[in-house]
């Protein structure tokens, strides 16, 4: 069933989190719905721009609905992240789309503001909620790549009047995560004073955490293991963390990464250790079983594993 991410947030708020998987793929939505419904968790959908060109628009969602109907159990929202102003009015006139972020984090404070409310005018009266960001993450996201000197943590002192002059339903924060398998190596982690201080200048005002994967180093072994050259001091979001974040109002955290490495080590393994196979829906099967596997772990950390039925009837 669908549901909006408003309605989410006013749910899990200070409780738990709701996982958010970048998808791009008929594999990726079949393990994610059916986590979520094993785990009887809710969750988000969402897409770049960049993933629905590579699908197209149509096809993406096309799916997307036809898992609604083989998971009737799910219950979900589905969402547009780091969308520009043609992007997101798109998806806002799609009809598809229960909320979308409008990216203008990279422009002035003033620019931003200008930007997110422009968007904001148009998405609430179609419904649609928008998700904004203040503060620079740094990292590589589809076609998006900001080096770490670049990166800029949310400033607390700006969140509210920026809350209050784009009337944005959500906002990402930049508080030491980063996009990407390169992510931070040194011990910097999430800068929980800011956060901390985001939450006292915004009490009860749904945040998101960008950059949520772990980058787990048995992942990125393997894949080396199986013929890939990744780096191995990359390091991502741990699971204590990320449970501690939920406590200042983290309620959305976004995960595209992990599901990446889980592909690239499945594909890399398949080829490895059965040269003689071509079947794709080999490797195709084994990708939906550990991502559904990724997820329900996932949605467990984020305490959503069975709150689905908080959302049946609203
Ligand atoms: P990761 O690169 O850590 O998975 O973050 C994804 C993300 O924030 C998508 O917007």
């Amino acid at each position: 069933m669908l549901t909006s991410t408003t309605t989410m947030f006013k749910k899990c708020y200070g409780k738990f989190a709701i996982g958010a998987l970048n998808v791009w793929s008929m594999e990726q939505i079949h393990a994610l719905f059916s986590a979520g419904e094993k785990s009887s968790s809710p969750f988000i959908v969402q897409m770049t721009p960049v993933a629905r060109n590579y699908a197209h628009s149509e096809m993406l969602m096309g799916i997307i609905k036809a898992a609604s109907k083989i998971y009737p159990k799910a219950i979900f929202a589905t969402h547009i992240d780091h969308g520009n102003e043609q992007h997101v009015l798109d998806a806002i006139s799609s009809g598809d789309f229960t909320s979308v972020m409008i990216d203008a984090s990279h422009d002035s404070f003033s620019d931003n503001v200008y930007r997110t409310k422009a968007i904001v005018e148009e998405a609430h009266k179609k419904d649609v909620a928008v998700e904004a960001e203040l503060g620079v993450l740094s990292g590589v996201e589809d076609d998006l790549s900001v080096d770490e000197k670049n990166a800029l943590y949310t400033k607390p002192d700006e969140v509210d009047a920026f809350v209050q002059q784009t009337g944005c339903d959500s906002l990402a924060i930049a508080v030491g995560t980063s996009h990407g398998a390169y992510k931070f190596s040194g011990e910097v982690g999430l800068q929980f004073d800011i956060l901390k201080k985001i939450q006292i200048k915004l009490p009860g005002f749904p945040l998101v955490l960008h950059g949520g994967s772990e980058v787990n180093i048995n992942e990125i072994q393997r894949i080396n293991n199986s013929g890939g050259k990744l780096g191995i001091s990359a390091k991502g979001v741990g699971s204590k963390e990320l449970k501690k974040a939920i406590n200042y109002g983290v309620c959305k955290v976004n995960i595209a990464t992990d599901a990446r490495l889980i592909w690239t080590r499945v594909q890399r393994e398949f080829f490895r250790d059965t040269p003689e196979l071509f079947d794709p829906i080999v490797p195709g099967k084994t990708y939906m079983e550990d991502l559904e596997q990724f997820m329900i772990a996932k949605f467990d950390l984020l305490g959503s594993t069975g709150k689905a039925d908080l959302f049946k009837y609203n």
